[in-house]
């Protein structure tokens, strides 16, 4: 058993310490990550064992522009999608007690990422996994008639050379960060709770 699973094989036999996110100071966690992450899914999880809102990033501009995400990008451009991307996570970071999926690709633009770094209160949670794991996950999520198609999953090349790029970002981003390779939702969620209640970890 690695030290992953330990952690939240641990955690699943006690009450998610939610006073710990007081103690932290905490009213919003953010979630990140690249496609097949489990943002949306931990998430929702997460802000129902918190009580909190959950909010999904994508949803979000959707919401704002009655348009589905591929068709903003086959519209209007990845640019473009881009710019509406920033406008909701601006919109959705002035609101407290939230979990918040962001997309996979927010932390690519540094307004989004200082917007993250500079909102009081707020920590980033990187959910990692292998490049093959979360491409094999999309693709069985793809085959689910209710998912939204991925613009930027289309060429498999492409996509790598993408998580490849955004790897250091979601990690320097990020106060926390889960290898959920080998984990359910269930089991993300107990390890993120555990590590947001234990203590910061003391210098040498
Ligand atoms: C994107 C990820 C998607 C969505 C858009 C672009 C990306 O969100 O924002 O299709 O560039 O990685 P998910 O990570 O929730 O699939």
């Amino acid at each position: 058993m690695n030290a992953q699973i330990a952690e939240s094989s641990a955690s699943q036999t006690t009450e998610p310490d939610t006073a710990a996110l007081g103690r932290a100071r905490l009213r919003r966690l953010v979630l990140t990550g690249f496609m097949g992450a489990g943002k949306t899914t931990v998430g929702r999880l997460l802000a129902e064992r918190l009580g909190w809102d959950f909010l999904d990033l994508d949803a979000l501009i959707e919401a704002r522009t009655g348009l589905a995400v591929p068709s903003i990008f086959a519209e209007h451009g990845e640019r473009h999608f881009r710019k509406l991307e920033s406008q909701a996570l601006a919109a959705a970071l002035g609101r407290s007690n939230i979990v918040l999926a962001l997309g996979g690709g927010t932390p690519e633009v540094l307004t989004n990422r200082l917007l993250l770094e500079q909102t009081p209160a707020t920590a980033t949670v990187f959910l990692d996994a292998p490049f093959s794991t979360l491409y094999d996950r999309c693709m069985m999520q793809a085959i689910n008639p209710n998912s939204t198609a991925r613009p930027n999953l289309a060429d498999p090349a492409a996509a790598q050379a993408r998580f490849l790029a955004r790897q250091p970002l979601y990690r320097r981003l990020a106060r926390y960060t889960i290898d959920t390779a080998e984990l359910s939702t269930e089991e993300t969620v107990a390890a993120l709770l555990a590590r947001v209640a234990a203590p910061p970890a003391r210098r040498p």
